[in-house]
């Protein structure tokens, strides 16, 4: 008996891995620049925008909330992977994650943020501006021996 294959087993592969496809980085981009324009940024002047593609190919957007009380902050990465888990429930998956800021100098996602990116995306990709123009970084390279509940 022979097994016939409804996709190529290299096609059945691609499906299976975890890269955000090729157009990613440019959508979030232009997601994330768009909102920080709405960031909340009275006390550090520095304007961030952030946006999450998911598995199910939706994307979510959020900016930097601060406070008065400067540890309230709320960082824009932050902002839009809870913005996401409000709209969908928890099962949420983040496939990749681009930030960007209002000031052109380079800005990873800061400590707090790795550990949350890593919660619903362990296998996300992280396009971010680094010291010599744009980079992308797996969440593990950022964050080595993330921390899980078992
Ligand atoms: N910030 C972010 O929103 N994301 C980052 O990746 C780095 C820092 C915000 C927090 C604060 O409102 C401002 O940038 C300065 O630290």
């Amino acid at each position: 008996m022979t097994l016939a294959f409804a996709v190529s087993p290299r096609k059945l592969s691609s499906m299976r891995e975890k890269k955000p496809p090729p157009n990613a980085a440019a959508r979030l981009l232009r997601s994330a620049t768009k909102v920080m324009r709405n960031a909340y940024a009275p006390y550090s002047k520095f304007r961030v925008g952030a946006a999450i593609l998911l598995s199910n190919g939706k994307i979510f957007s959020g900016c930097n909330v601060e406070n008065a009380s400067y540890g309230m902050t709320n960082c824009a990465e932050r902002t839009a992977i809870f913005s996401a888990v409000a709209q969908l429930g928890p099962r949420i998956e983040i496939r990749a994650v681009s930030v960007v800021n209002d000031q052109g100098v380079p800005c990873s996602p800061c400590g707090a943020c790795r550990q949350v990116i890593y919660e619903f995306g362990p296998d996300a990709t992280i396009f971010f501006q680094g010291a010599n123009g744009p980079k992308q970084a797996h969440i593990t390279d950022l964050l080595p021996e993330g921390f899980r509940l078992q």
